[in-house]
């Protein structure tokens, strides 16, 4: 994964370097680093852990380059030491890198057998090394050096290097990862992402796969894998930069959650006219072309995909799968020309997702891709885009995100079943309108969020909880566990409660908490039985249920959470929310790093 960026400027750019990094830190921070080019000379930092402790380091440096590169790493090859941090140098050459290199072995048994060393254990030095020799033995420009180099390398890469001596040259290139350029007055930018560059400019461009681009401050020349110099479309970026301010709130990951009755409201208001009762959409297809539709996506994402898939299946009546793209991909999965695929992610720059959307493009343009990020990769590659409007998510437990996808996907359902004739007028606007009780009601269970922190001490004195949930609410106990998991670091598991006899039964005993999701639907009854197995075990039941089912359950247990009534397709919306409280509170208790706990990234950029 990781976050790259560099910048020729006539002004120094260490302070942007940094700015640009915080900016990217979703993409990795185990260590971070940054070089610049002063007095002809590289100069260097790096550090293990978060940004600030380069920050801290960099207060006794003075690195009055105009020239420099940064990144922020995400490890594959080799631990998150000081060592392994990039940028990775030779007496020449400095380089940051984004993806991974798959013949790096290859490469450095070359190089060793000519007597090359190397300090590392990452694949990126190996690319810093071959620059070199080029460079110092074969006595090539940097151009040549860099683009003869590429030409050999198998994997992904996004790829900004700089050069001893020379003040005014930056030169990036990729394959795989993306790269974005941004244009100045007097400058110029590159990084992994536009949300970075918009602090410095709203001109900004996409490299397409394999380009590469020598910048100086006043020109930037792109070429293209024939080494003919091309323009890529320029794009004026309207949104402002990436608000990183949490406000009164302790995490990012609490104010996303808190302020999820906004970002509903945000998201209706932008796509449904609720005095009229019509939607106004982006250009999407009409359900009836298609006989099939595959949903995909990754983690949270996917879960999202699972939930949609029993919304399509019995709205519209349309064979619907969920998948894993990390699956999907290699196993030849049989793609029709009349399928929609629809790829779900919030960062748009996911790689399994990527590959996977990639893959079914091969054999099939109807491709949907539901992104928040609308400057990103997926949007660029589909047919079609239809953005969740969620705003910037920082947290890198996907909380609003998330919420946001399930309501895209069920307008999109709406929309489907209103081209299939599958539900009347009456019904349509019935469903529009229910969609616009949910911000009244996430406001009514944020306001009781500490009867919910109260019951997170069971949590932390447990090593396991198990999440179970039937029907639709089957997907929402697995995004319930994977919170739980990400952010608590307890082992959480999610179950359809009918699965519990067929073999977790034989974890419960009375240190087990179960969250059970039990709403009054057509399912309670079948729900409240798998229930009492558990209590019959002494499992300690928690359970979320609404009036009713408060009422039925009072045999159950103690531990019952009363959530709002709601209309039986609002129930996996509403029932998120008390989840993502659970592995909140939980985590805080624990005194986890919740906005970037060990070993995550906000954006998973390899496969
Ligand atoms: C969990 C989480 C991840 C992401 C997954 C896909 O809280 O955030 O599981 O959902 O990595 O990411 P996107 O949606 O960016 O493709």
């Amino acid at each position: 994964m990781c976050g790259i960026i560099g910048i020729v400027s006539e002004k120094q750019v260490l302070d942007r370097l940094i700015d640009g990094l915080e900016r990217l830190e979703y993409r990795g921070y185990d260590s971070s680093g940054v070089a610049v080019i002063a007095r002809e000379e590289i100069f260097h930092s790096k550090s293990t852990g978060k940004l600030n402790s380069l920050k801290n380091k960099l207060k006794h440096n003075l690195f009055d380059g105009c020239v420099g590169i940064g990144h922020t790493r995400w490890a594959t090859h080799g631990e998150p030491t000081e060592i392994n941090a990039h940028p990775h140098l030779t007496r020449n050459v400095a380089v940051v890198h984004n993806g991974i290199i798959e013949n790096f072995a290859e490469f450095k048994n070359e190089l060793l057998e000519r007597g090359t060393r190397f300090n590392s254990q990452t694949d990126t030095e190996v690319i810093a090394k071959l620059v070199e020799e080029k460079i110092s033995k074969e006595k090539c420009q940097p151009l040549e050096a860099v683009r003869l180099t590429i030409e050999r390398l198998r994997g992904s890469f996004a790829l900004c290097f700089i050069f001893r001596g020379l003040e005014d040259l930056l030169i990036a290139t990729r394959k795989g990862s993306p790269l974005a350029l941004g244009f100045g007055d007097k400058e110029n930018f590159v990084s992994s992402d536009a949300a970075s560059l918009s602090l410095f400019s709203k001109k900004i461009c996409y490299l397409e796969e394999g380009d590469v681009v020598a910048l100086t401050k006043d020109k930037v020349n792109i070429f293209d894998t024939s080494g003919k110099i091309v323009n890529r479309d320029i794009q004026i970026l309207n949104s402002d930069p990436v608000n990183l301010n949490k406000g009164k709130f302790k995490h990012f990951m609490e104010k996303e959650i808190f302020e999820q009755p906004q970002v509903i409201s945000q998201v209706l208001g932008f796509y449904l006219n609720a005095s009229k009762e019509t939607l106004s959409l982006p250009t999407l297809p009409e359900a009836t072309e298609f006989k099939r539709i595959i949903l995909i996506g990754c983690g949270t994402a996917f879960y999202s995909c699972l939930v949609a898939k029993y919304w399509f299946e019995k709205l519209c009546g349309l064979p619907t799968h969920a998948e894993l793209a990390s699956e999907f991909r290699y196993r030849s999965p049989v793609v029709n020309k009349d399928d929609l695929l629809v790829f779900v992610s919030q960062s748009g720059e996911t790689a399994d997702t990527i590959g996977a959307l990639k893959y079914a493009r091969e054999y099939s343009k109807n491709i949907l891709a539901i992104i928040n990020v609308e400057q990103s990769s997926m949007a660029r590659l589909a047919t079609w885009v239809f953005p969740t409007k969620a705003g910037p998510e920082i947290g890198v437990a996907s909380t609003k995100a998330f919420v946001s996808q399930l309501i895209i996907l069920k307008i999109l359902n709406i929309k489907f079943a209103s081209d299939l004739s599958t539900i009347s007028k009456e019904q349509r606007s019935n469903l529009l309108i229910g969609l616009l009780e949910l911000p009244r009601l996430y406001a009514e269970i944020l306001s009781k969020n500490q009867n919910i922190r109260k019951l997170c001490k069971k949590f932390t004195r447990s090593n396991s909880v198990l999440y179970l949930g039937r029907d639709i609410l089957y997907p929402i106990a697995l995004e319930g566990a994977l919170k739980l998991k990400e952010i608590s670091y307890l082992h959480a598991e999610g179950y359809a409660s009918g699965e519990l006899k067929h073999g977790p039964i034989a974890l419960i005993d009375k240190s087990m908490p179960v969250v059970a999701l039990n709403p009054s639907t057509q399912v309670f009854e079948k729900t409240l039985s798998n229930l009492e197995e558990v209590k019959a075990r002494k499992g300690k039941i928690i359970l979320f249920t609404d009036e009713k089912g408060k009422e039925l359950s009072k045999d159950l247990t103690k531990s019952i959470f009363q959530l709002p009534n709601c209309s039986d397709f609002l129930v996996p919306i509403l029932y998120t929310l008390p989840l993502q409280l659970i592995a909140y509170y939980t985590a805080l208790e624990k005194g986890t790093d919740v906005d970037q706990p060990r070993n995550l990234a906000k954006s998973v950029t390899v496969e």
